[in-house]
């Protein structure tokens, strides 16, 4: 089988991809080992930021994210018995929207653009050095099957082969702390996320809809989840997001999930190879607090996109030689955001830590200029930054 751009993963950054692609009058195929059902339950992403949000109402995926996404202005951050508003509104023009990936990964689907192949094994990329790579895999009912193309996108994740085909350099840091996340069946108890600074540790109150709460809470690495009853969950959120100041009320409910994710950066460079492009999980990882990884993914596509219709349709390679260095720019400004929101936030065990931290709260939420520079990362800088 031949195709203009073998896609390896169908996360929102293949996908998407693929879907871009056909806009551009490019065609694609994509390859995913999990089932269908399975990589549209996967529960992860719940925020994007404005310059996703367009770029998907941009190329027809935004009707029901309008409809049904909540558009927020701002966060709260809740420190030494304070909870301070941030207005990304007032501070940069820019806002938020809470919205699944859940959905986001349906409205791909609904889109139907993509020709996925799922549940197939033993994905191999070959010759991506020369101008014919293919990629050779067992189908659904374990035939051997290769596939031809101009490029090969790895869309992959974390774990996926094409990091693999990469001869790179990393840079990497693992953090001492991982979360506990919860999916509640309960009405947030706020109408913008909280994210709180405590001495036990941070927190994290997000939401999914208006019946349905998202809550994290700092926990020890390798952490078992069942060790967490359900009361000692929701009492240790109340006192670190503050239940009782100044009359605030975290309300509890029926929990649905429960998982621990260990938190880390990652950053592989040059994300392309001959043939090869990364995107998304597969080329960088940040610790979730500021939630920028699906929104990263989305801004490596959109300029993945581009650089490939222009490569394969007009023969211009320009965006495609450029295309490392363009989206690296971006991915190390949302690593150290994502470092940055990490380390102020979790609490360590050192004393000294922690009073720089507290500085640092106070300081971007009682300067303009500190709150501004929280706000333009968190709300997200334009594609193309
Ligand atoms: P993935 O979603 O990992 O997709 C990769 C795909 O490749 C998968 O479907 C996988 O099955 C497939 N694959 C793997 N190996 C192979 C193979 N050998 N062959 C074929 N296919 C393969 N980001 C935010 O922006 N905001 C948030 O609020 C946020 N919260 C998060 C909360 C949690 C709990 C987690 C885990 C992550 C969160 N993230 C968040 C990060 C975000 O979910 C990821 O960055 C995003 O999923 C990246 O998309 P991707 O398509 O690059 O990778
Ligand atoms: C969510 C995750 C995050 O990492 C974050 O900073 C905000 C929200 C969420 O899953 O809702």
């Amino acid at each position: 089988m031949r195709t203009q751009v073998a896609i390896i993963g169908a996360g929102p950054a293949g996908l998407l991809l693929s879907h871009l692609l056909t806009r551009g009058g490019v065609d694609s195929v994509v390859l995913e080992t999990r089932s269908q059902e399975y990589v549209a339950s996967r529960i992860r992403a719940g925020i994007l930021e404005q310059s996703s949000v367009d770029l998907l109402t941009e190329v027809g995926l935004g009707d029901r994210l309008r409809a049904e996404g909540d558009e927020h202005r701002g966060i709260y951050l809740n420190f030494a018995g304070e909870r301070h508003h941030l207005d990304f509104v007032d501070l940069t023009g820019r806002t938020v929207w809470v919205y699944g990936q859940t959905e986001v990964q349906k409205d791909l689907v609904a889109a139907g653009t993509a020709d996925v192949r799922y549940e197939v094994t033993e994905v191999a990329l070959h010759d991506v050095e020369s101008d014919k790579p293919y990629v050779t895999y067992l189908d659904a009912d374990g035939v051997a099957q290769r596939l031809d193309a101009g490029a090969i996108a790895g869309c992959d994740g974390s774990f996926g082969p094409s990091r693999q085909a990469v001869p790179s350099e990393h840079f990497e840091r693992v953090y001492p702390y991982s979360w506990l996340g919860i999916l509640a069946d309960v009405g947030p108890s706020t109408d913008e996320l909280i994210y709180a600074w405590h001495p036990n540790g941070f927190a994290l109150h997000s939401m999914r809809s208006p019946t349905v709460s998202r809550l994290y809470l700092q926990v020890p690495n390798g952490t078992d989840p069942a060790s967490w009853s359900d009361e000692r969950i929701w009492e240790e959120l109340a006192v670190r997001l503050g239940h009782g100041q100044d009359g605030w009320k975290l309300t509890p409910g029926p929990i649905t999930d429960k998982s621990v994710l260990p938190m880390r950066s990652y950053v592989q460079t040059p994300m392309r190879h001959g043939r090869v492009f990364l995107a998304g999980d597969a080329a960088h990882i940040v610790p979730p607090t500021g939630a920028k990884g699906l929104n990263l993914a989305i801004a490596d596509v959109t300029l993945l996109s581009k650089a490939l219709v222009d490569w394969l349709r007009a023969g211009d390679s320009t965006a495609a030689d450029a295309y490392s260095d363009d989206a690296l720019r971006r991915v190390w400004r949302c690593t150290h955001f994502s470092w940055w929101m990490t380390t102020m936030l979790h609490t360590s065990g050192d004393p000294f830590d922690a009073q720089l931290q507290l500085s640092q709260l106070r300081w971007v939420t009682s300067s303009n200029a500190g709150a501004t520079g929280l706000a333009e990362n968190y709300a997200g800088l334009p594609i193309g930054f």
